[in-house]
């Protein structure tokens, strides 16, 4: 039984392998969809900075505290917290709380990976000139396809971490994310030179301060939680794969500077291509003068910049663009059914590829709902991201600060970063942990839930 364990829990082959998952995990619509709007919609560079801060103030801090938390224990969330927790009843609840969010984001995120997946065919059969299909895979609220789409996103991630850690999930996110850099350099490189584009960057670089306020501030946290996959357990999850002569301080840091990078390189395709498709007459503004963001950029801004462009051009950046969300996609969907799976794995001693699958099913079943029910995508949102994930990134920065103590984490780290305790790492990141980061999240919480009620 014990060896049955080890044999699936399974390990990453190699210190890239492992930066390469969990940035995939990291990279996903959050980069290449949210960020983008967040900074078309908050003042272009003032956003970014601002996310900036968040990113190094909150985000890494956090990431160290779940990466050191899993390598401790090599166990999912509940295991991980049970195990740590000392027979405290509470605490394994802070793991099932994101093994409960995890699941519900996964529910909504893979509609949405859906969405654009179909859109991948909707750009090809308009270039056939077959209008009716086009518009059937252009179709959000169709119910039958949105459902099709789902079952089909997810079969290829039940695939995937059926095949396990490195024969899996590893091996598949390192053709990925070369393949989604290579994408995005191809298109900004075309996107760029178009006559429009100019503009474009010049509102993505220059910070307009006058749109700096709280709510700006709050969220460009809430984006840096989404988009670093933390709060709850995804990366305690993949830390419980790491070898012991990782150093978890650098990995963390390779993991945020990537997310950090692909998101900034997103703005460089998308906002130059709101002003590419206003050159061509398509409205990039809404009535009240605010531009066009979020389903309404990716799903019918784009697509109809990329009809216009006309022409094989317009077939070729449409289908790349939407492969490359779908890929997106596809890296971050596999982190997200990971924790429920290594969950029955070690705490219900299931095998991998049966655990898998039935994981897989039970939330496709709830794909599914969401499929036919697109409106409910809002109310997950709210509840499981932006109340969600806070929450959890707050418990799991408190547990480690007062109840497992920050020293034995830095403990764990010496193996893979000897000297780590004394050095200034050493010194300031505790801080963090126990107080920069909660009180900065517990602001973003109680002002999400004040948005709510
Ligand atoms: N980070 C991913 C994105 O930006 C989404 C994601 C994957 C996620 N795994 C997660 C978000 C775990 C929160 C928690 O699209």
């Amino acid at each position: 039984m014990a060896l049955q364990n080890t044999t699936d829990r399974g390990n990453w082959n190699s210190k890239l392998g492992f930066v390469l998952a969990a940035a995939g995990s990291a990279v996903g619509l959050g980069n290449i969809w949210a960020f983008p709007n967040q900074v078309a919609d908050n003042g272009g560079a003032a956003f970014l900075i601002i996310y900036l801060i968040c990113c190094f103030l909150v985000g890494y801090p956090v990431m160290v505290a779940e990466l050191s938390i899993g390598r401790k224990t090599r166990k999912n969330p509940v295991g991980a917290f049970k195990s740590l927790g000392r027979g405290n009843p509470f605490f394994p609840v802070i793991g099932f709380w994101g093994l409960l969010c995890g699941t519900m984001i996964l529910t909504f995120y893979n509609v949405v990976a859906g969405w654009t997946l179909g859109f991948v065919f909707e750009e090809v059969f308009h270039f056939l000139g077959q209008d009716a299909v086009s518009a059937f895979f252009a179709d959000l609220g169709n119910g039958n396809k949105n459902a099709l789409f789902s079952a089909l996103f997810m079969t290829g991630t039940i695939v995937i971490v059926a095949g396990g850690v490195s024969g899996g999930i590893e091996r598949a996110t390192k053709t990925m994310m070369p393949t989604l850099v290579g994408i995005l350099l191809v298109m900004i490189a075309y996107v760029i030179f178009q006559d429009g584009a100019g503009e474009g960057l010049r509102r993505y670089l220059t910070p307009d301060l006058s749109k700096v306020n709280t709510g700006l501030v709050l969220s460009a946290m809430g984006q840096a939680f989404f988009s670093l996959s933390l709060g709850m357990g995804a990366l305690i999850t993949y830390g419980s794969y790491l070898n012991r002569d990782q150093n978890i301080p650098q990995a963390a840091a390779y993991v945020t500077l990537s997310d950090l990078l692909i998101a900034f390189l997103a703005g460089f395709l998308i906002m130059p291509a709101m002003f590419v498709a206003q050159n061509q007459g398509i409205a990039i503004m809404d009535p009240q003068g605010n531009l066009i963001s979020s389903t309404g950029l990716v799903f019918n801004v784009l697509p109809a910049m990329f009809h216009s462009l006309g022409g094989g051009i317009g077939l070729v950046l449409g289908v790349l663009f939407f492969l490359l969300l779908s890929i997106a996609a596809l890296t971050s969907t596999i982190s997200l059914l990971e924790v429920p799976v290594s969950y029955v794995i070690d705490e219900h001693g299931v095998g991998r590829k049966k655990a898998a699958v039935a994981m897989g099913l039970f939330v496709l079943a709830f794909s599914l709902g969401v499929s036919y029910q697109t409106s409910l995508i809002g109310v997950l949102v709210n509840i499981f991201n932006n109340i969600g994930l806070p929450l959890g990134g707050m418990m799991i920065c408190l547990f480690l600060g007062y109840f497992w103590k920050t020293e034995n984490a830095l403990l764990e780290m010496e193996d893979g970063f000897p000297g780590v305790s004394e050095n200034s790492f050493g010194k300031i990141w505790p801080k963090f942990v126990r107080f920069v980061c909660p009180v900065l999240i517990a602001i973003v919480f109680v002002t999400s839930l004040q948005a709510l009620l």
